[in-house]
């Protein structure tokens, strides 16, 4: 008896939960697009393939991250943004979060044109720090949380896949030195903080290459 009744309880607490999943309106990645068309091809281009280094490509990126992205470049009741970037905090400021989640939607299914390392020297050091990390300096394998290829791990570890190396190199260097600190539990600044220039490189390098 006390055992039909638990079940019973689960199977109304289930079923509320569903209700409310379904109550709450999904991502529309068709909305997106228009936020896509209008604001953002300027730099990321509609599809989300830059043309440009400084503009990271958004395209096949994962559609939580491109959202807490977005979040975290957003300024709220005047307070300081969690990214800080002038660019980007101007792009979100009209953006609902209505539209972040569609336009994240929007991105995270567009294809990603394939990249390849151009500096064939840096290879050696930035697959061993992507495969094997380097335990002496205390570097875990890169590969560990984003992946072997690089594509990422849902909802929180972003593809680095033919991103550009110069764009790869430039959040090392930001988490390094703590500008960009909105990694969870410091995750990324931890690890930066233990590369050379010429580990960051040579990664980031690595990374854009793989697909
Ligand atoms: C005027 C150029 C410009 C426009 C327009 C623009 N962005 Fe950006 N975006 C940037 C720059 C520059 C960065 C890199 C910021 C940094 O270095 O931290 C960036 C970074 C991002 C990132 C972070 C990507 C990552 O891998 O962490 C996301 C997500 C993003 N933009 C989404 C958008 C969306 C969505 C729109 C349209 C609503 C948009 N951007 C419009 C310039 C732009
Ligand atoms: C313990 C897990 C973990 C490991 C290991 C790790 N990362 Fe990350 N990385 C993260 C997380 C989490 C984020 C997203 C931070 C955020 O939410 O803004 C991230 C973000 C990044 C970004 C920013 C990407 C973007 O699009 O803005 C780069 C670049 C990066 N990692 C490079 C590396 C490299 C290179 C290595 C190896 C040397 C590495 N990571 C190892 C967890 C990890």
């Amino acid at each position: 008896m006390i055992r039909t009744m638990a079940l019973a309880a689960l199977l109304v607490a289930g079923f509320t939960v569903n209700a409310a999943e379904e109550a709450k309106p999904k991502a529309d990645p068709a909305k997106g697009k228009v936020v896509a068309e209008t604001i953002c091809v300027a730099c990321h281009g509609v599809d989300g393939n830059s043309m440009v280094s400084a503009y990271p490509h958004l395209a096949g990126q994962g559609q939580d991250y491109i959202y807490k992205q977005l979040l975290a470049f957003k300024s709220v009741d005047g307070k300081p943004a969690a990214r800080n970037n002038p660019i980007m905090a101007g792009m979100t400021a009209a953006l609902s979060d209505e539209d972040m989640k569609n336009v994240a939607a929007w991105f995270a299914q567009q294809q990603l044109k394939p990249a390849m390392a151009t500096q064939e020297a840096l290879i050696p050091r930035g697959q061993k720090l992507w495969r094997a990390g380097d335990a002496a300096k205390g570097v875990p394998a890169c590969a560990g949380c984003h992946g072997p290829a690089g594509k990422g791990l849902p909802a929180q570890y972003p593809a680095l896949a033919g991103q550009f190396p110069e764009y790869i190199e430039l959040q090392l260097k930001s988490f390094r030195s703590g500008e960009r600190a909105n990694d969870p539990e410091s995750m990324m600044r931890s690890i930066a903080d233990r590369l050379s220039d010429n580990d960051i490189k040579s990664v980031a390098e690595y990374a854009a290459g793989l697909r």
